[in-house]
């Protein structure tokens, strides 16, 4: 196991009924943005409970954050907070909303000329508005994560920062049940994704991160279908919603490699061609485990044996049999597995190798080894 530094400091509040929180976990003087998206927030009933929850404190809201939140869209809340001096910004929906929110957060208290530095040169974020969330879809681990992901036409970067980790976040299972299944699906899928990319890389006898990981992906390929079928199910909605903050809050990838590819390689497929960023992941995972079978040996089979129960057979055997289970699950959760099941063929590929390349995503992989003829193989793997 690697040397780690592991803090967490954002406070869960899990459960029915905890959107009541927010009014004591807000300074009762701070003065408030609420953040969110399309809308659902007023369908679902969620808009209402956070008027109940902020009766006392001064508030407004900003509406229009879409699904992989746009630059110019966050740049307008900046303006607002800095025109009217809100102190405390509350985030409330799926990943979009959150994402945005934290950079909204660091935006409005940066110093440089171009807050787009932040995202396309790593510029470092001094100060940022404090930042509560209350999350609808179970998905990016956004609530109770440093990271953010952030567009502007066909560029989609990310940054990271302490600065913008939620302070606290609700979760509460009953504000998914007016999730679409599509939006169920790509939240379970994102989620086993994000552990496997802490967890498929070479083994280093990090047991408790081995297992915590394999836990994760065995309750999400169980409660996932299930959640489909039977989409009133709050005991299902509940595990699916911790496990999806488990799967990116840190904690499993301490002290082991992690890879990245498959969010890297996905982030262009929806920069380019607006594919949901679940389905991207879906699309590139298994091409990834195909393509990198030789570096990720050791840890497929251990994959195979302990997800799967797959001990009997030759090495490739197992693997191939883990792989095709891999994509079993990703079918059952009606995602796409192929680029050819998103209208995407061989003349995309050079666009997809561009986009890589303008973004620097040129070494990508747990070794740091993945070069752009090998993301060309991964793409190719995945037609
Ligand atoms: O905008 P509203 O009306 O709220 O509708 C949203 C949106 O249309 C809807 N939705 C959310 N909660 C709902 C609901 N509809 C009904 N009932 C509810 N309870 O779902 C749609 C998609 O929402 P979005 O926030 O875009 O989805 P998700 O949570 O999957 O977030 C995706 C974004 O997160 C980034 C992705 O790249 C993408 O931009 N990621 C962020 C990460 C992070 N910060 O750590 C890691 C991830 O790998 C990911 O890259
Ligand atoms: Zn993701």
């Amino acid at each position: 196991m690697n040397p780690f530094s592991y803090h967490n400091p954002t406070r869960i509040h899990f459960g029915e009924g905890q959107i009541a929180k927010v009014g004591t976990e807000i300074p009762k003087d701070s003065k408030v943005l609420v953040l969110y998206g399309g809308g659902s927030i007023k369908k679902n009933g969620v808009y209402d409970q956070v008027s109940q929850a902020l009766e006392g404190h001064q508030w407004d809201e900003f509406a229009g954050i879409e699904p992989n939140p746009q630059y110019d869209t966050l740049m307008a809340a900046v303006n607002k907070i800095q025109t009217e001096g809100f102190d405390y910004l509350l985030a409330v929906g799926g990943g979009s909303v959150i994402d945005g929110t934290k950079f909204i957060a660091a935006a409005a208290r940066f110093e440089g000329a171009d807050p787009w530095d932040i995202l396309a040169k790593y510029a470092p974020v001094k100060d940022a508005l404090p930042i509560g969330c209350i999350l609808t879809l179970p998905a990016t681990g956004s609530e109770s994560n440093k990271g953010a992901v952030v567009s502007r036409g066909k560029d989609k970067l990310s940054f990271m920062t302490a600065k913008v980790q939620p302070a606290f976040a609700v979760l509460d299972p009953a504000t998914t049940l007016s999730l679409s299944p599509r939006q169920v699906s790509n939240g379970v899928v994102d989620a086993f994704v994000h552990v496997m990319e802490q967890y498929l890389t070479f083994p280093v006898d990090a047991k408790v991160q081995d297992r915590f990981a394999e836990g994760l992906l065995l309750t999400l390929i169980e409660e996932g279908p299930k959640a489909l079928a039977s989409p009133e199910d709050m005991t299902v909605r509940a595990n699916i919603m911790w496990s999806a903050t488990q799967a990116l809050n840190g904690l499993i990838g301490v002290g082991v490699p992690q890879d990245w590819t498959t969010h890297m390689i996905g982030h262009e497929l929806t920069g380019n061609y607006g594919i949901d960023h679940a389905r991207t992941l879906s699309i590139v995972l298994p091409a990834v485990m195909k393509e990198q079978r030789q570096e990720k040996e050791a840890k497929l089979l251990q994959y195979a044996e302990r997800i799967f129960g797959l001990t009997e057979g030759s090495v490739d055997e197992r693997i191939e049999t883990a792989i095709a289970n891999t994509e079993s699950f990703f079918r059952d959760m009606q995602v796409p597995t192929r680029l050819s099941d998103v209208d995407l063929g061989e003349e995309d590929i050079l666009v997809l190798i561009n986009s890589l390349e303008k973004h620097g995503m040129t070494t990508l992989g747990e070794h740091g080894k993945i070069s752009i003829s090998d993301s060309e193989a991964i793409l190719r793997t995945a037609l």
